[in-house]
């Protein structure tokens, strides 16, 4: 059989995800990977998970193992749109849809509205799992200028002037990989941007609660309510094992999404979205938040001040409030990707940056790292071990 010739246009556009490719040798035994993108283990509330099960047991028994609707579990809709509208951003319970994680409003989207040629504009660099849920759509990227406060307005808005987009995908809170955050003149900026021109904006938050220090941001949504998809996750704030996302997105668009999600799996797992339920409406998750933001903070200024301490001065890096990354750039000609072999044989690995880049050519200096699954005294160790290999390897 010639099994190639069977797979169909869109397939042939999938590539083996090459971070995949790269973690697996980050897991090599005696490896401190600072390759990563996941919430530490020690992050889930594994102490609550038997009594939140009672809970659903006494209360949601007959809905948790049956099929449910597709817009989602009517509680968990009602609990995530109170929790929305309590952060800013008004939100009733039809208006939210729940999905299997927020990958998967990621691929409703890409589906529902993608045609071959639509120019989809997104932050260079940018999530690598949108691309991989819009990319079998066959879209053409526009990217866009980003600095230290995230997106720039100006390069949004000459890309909208040149052409018709579909929509803009942004990251805009603690955005992987970089962790820059969309400062508020520019959320509104962009928010008249898109107003101005008619255009939507996909706005992707699984981030936005992990928040170390500084005071939070009005969501875009909140801002352009009508222009805006907003993605929320319960990944990194419950665990992401259980695959829960959601959106609130206009109306007709949401009646698509819908749709769309009937023909992939119905509905998102219902023991799932009745755990979630009680995690939230049992007041467990705002218990709990603050326990995760203690471990992560910690690990954020290790690394940060150990970046500090060591990295060679021409060296750039993002300084998050939030998130779970640092981005790091070298100087131009570096390449991080060349050097990746060479901090593995010395015991840490990160991720290349040039694979968050529509445009691999850019990029080739910068790497991502991720602070979340090492303590404090383990990340120091990695950083002055990347340090010197960076130093020992870091000619052009
Ligand atoms: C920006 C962004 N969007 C979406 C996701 C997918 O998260 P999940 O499907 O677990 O909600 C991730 C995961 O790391 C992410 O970083």
């Amino acid at each position: 059989m010639n099994y190639q010739s069977l797979l169909a246009r869109r397939t042939q556009r999938m590539h083996v995800n090459a971070i995949r490719e790269i973690l697996k040798v980050a897991s090599q035994p005696g490896m401190i990977s600072l390759a990563g993108g996941i919430p530490a283990p020690e992050s889930f509330p594994l102490e609550l998970m038997a009594e939140l099960n009672d809970r659903v047991l006494a209360t949601h028994a007959a809905h948790a193992f049956q099929y449910g609707l597709t817009e989602g579990f009517p509680p968990l809709r009602e609990a995530l749109a109170s929790r929305l509208s309590a952060k800013g951003l008004p939100a009733r319970s039809d208006d939210v849809l729940i999905s299997s994680g927020s990958q998967g409003v990621l691929d409703a989207i890409g589906k529902t509205l993608i045609s071959p040629r639509d120019r989809i504009a997104v932050e260079s660099p940018t999530y690598l799992g949108a691309l991989q849920a819009f990319t079998p759509y066959e879209p053409d990227y526009l990217p866009l200028v980003c600095d230290d406060e995230g997106l720039i307005p100006d390069s949004l808005e000459e890309t909208l002037q040149g052409q018709p987009v579909k929509f803009v995908y942004l990251v805009p809170t603690f955005q992987n990989p970089t962790g820059r955050t969309l400062s508020l003149p520019r959320r509104r900026a962009v928010a008249k941007i898109i107003q101005r021109y008619g255009t939507l904006l996909v706005e992707d938050d699984p981030y936005g609660d992990l928040r170390y220090e500084g005071a939070p941001l009005p969501a875009l949504k909140s801002l352009a309510s009508e222009n805006v998809i907003y993605i929320g996750t319960l990944s990194k704030i419950f665990a992401p094992g259980l695959r829960l996302g959601y959106c609130v997105a206009p109306e007709a668009i949401r009646n698509w999404l819908v749709l769309v999600k009937q023909g992939v799996d119905l509905h998102s797992g219902s023991y799932s979205q009745a755990l979630a339920t009680e995690y939230l409406i049992g007041g467990y998750l705002d218990r709990h938040l603050p326990r995760i933001i203690d471990l992560y903070r910690p690990r954020k200024e290790a690394i940060v001040n150990a970046l500090a301490q060591s990295f060679p001065n021409d060296f750039h890096w993002s300084r998050p409030e939030g998130g779970m990354f640092v981005w790091v750039e070298g100087p131009e000609g570096m390449d991080m990707r060349r050097i990746y072999a060479r901090a593995v044989e010395n015991g840490v690995a990160y991720v290349p940056g040039q694979f968050f880049f529509v445009d691999q050519d850019r990029g080739r200096h910068t790497l991502r790292l991720n602070f979340t699954m090492a303590d404090g005294h383990t990340l120091k160790r990695a950083i002055d071990l990347l340090a010197d290999v960076m130093q020992r390897h870091g000619e052009g």
